[in-house]
């Protein structure tokens, strides 16, 4: 056969029954992992005005939410913090009544079979809004460390499923891994945010989270969008000191990103369709078969270029939309 007219590609788009025969990527419900705000207080549920349908929960407020998500059949959520009180030392990071504890301890009790996932940082707990401990104008990364591996070992303690730091410090994955390993929580996984890029695509999240640096940027932080080997070197190195499983962040302009990174890892890979990313689907159209579209081929391309993890603010609709 030399192709056309014997080679006809349109044959195996005939109908709907004949497209699925063939659909080499499949989106399931079983993929996602939905990120949820918990906010410290009671009685509170605030929508997020940047992520429609999105919102903050104080702890005796989530009952409904995890319900929902177990009706759709999500299997995992990942949760942020957000404390009423913020100081220098992120210390409601690693309280033992922290909000982030609290709250999974409440949705074990409702929940048991529920993946809780902890985002690990320290932003959202410092005073100034920046990942770690600030020496000057600069976060300083070994003072950080130990903040971090007890923040994890505590939300390991309160009964999480999987710890994801998201900060970007170097040689956190180890210090982590130890400081599980030492506490007896040798078998609590850790998803590392091992590729996370300095990107605008977080704005929303972090009016969510109020978590925006009072002054500065997270560019010595987190990575520079050109860079795609640095993203190698990050994932390397997160696996040396005992990741299980790895994550890139955002996905959307990073969907090359994903691609190469399976290429280069066995691990489990997660992406993550970040709050800009969701807010962007959200304004550019109010018609819901239209947004139903969108997110779906959006979550179908993060999956086609190699995220067997997608966390994504979508994923009760998309669930919904899924079994349709
Ligand atoms: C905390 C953190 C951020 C996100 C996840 N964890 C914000 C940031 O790094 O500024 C972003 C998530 C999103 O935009 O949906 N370090």
């Amino acid at each position: 056969m030399h192709g056309f007219p014997e080679m006809r590609l349109r044959r195996l788009r005939s109908s709907t029954a004949m497209r699925e025969l063939v659909q080499e990527t499949r989106l399931s419900v079983k993929d996602l992992v939905y990120p949820m705000f918990v906010v410290e207080g009671r009685g509170l549920k605030q929508e997020i005005a940047s992520m429609p349908g999105i919102f903050r929960h104080s702890v005796d407020r989530l009952h409904a939410e995890i319900d929902e998500v177990m009706a759709a059949g999500i299997p995992a959520v990942l949760l942020f913090g957000i404390p009423k009180h913020k100081d220098a030392s992120a210390s409601g990071a690693y309280a033992r009544d922290g909000v982030v504890q609290q709250a999974i301890a409440a949705i074990k009790a409702q929940a048991p079979e529920l993946l809780v996932i902890t985002d690990v940082c320290l932003c959202e707990y410092t005073s100034h809004g920046h990942c770690g401990i600030l020496k000057g104008d600069t976060v300083d990364n070994d003072k950080t460390l130990p903040l971090l591996a007890r923040t994890a070992l505590s939300h390991a303690e309160a009964g999480a499923d999987i710890v994801a730091p998201s900060d970007m410090m170097d040689g956190r994955v180890a210090a982590i891994r130890k400081a599980l390993d030492e506490g007896g929580s040798e078998n609590t996984p850790i998803l590392s945010y091992a590729a996370k890029y300095a990107s605008a695509f977080y704005g929303p999240f972090r009016e969510a989270a109020e978590s925006a640096p009072q002054k500065g940027d997270r560019r010595s932080y987190q990575m520079d969008p050109p860079n795609w080997r640095e993203a190698r070197r990050e994932v390397e190195a997160d696996i040396a000191e005992g990741a299980d499983m790895v994550m890139v962040k955002p996905s959307l302009a990073y969907l090359d990103i994903i691609c190469r990174i399976r290429q280069a890892t066995d691990l489990p890979l997660a992406a993550y369709n970040v709050s800009g990313e969701y807010a962007m689907v959200k304004a550019a159209s109010p018609d819901i078969v239209e947004q139903k579209r969108l997110t779906l081929e959006i979550l179908t391309a993060i999956k086609r270029a190699g995220a067997d993890i997608i966390l994504t603010y979508h994923a009760k609709e998309a669930a919904r939309w899924l079994s349709e």
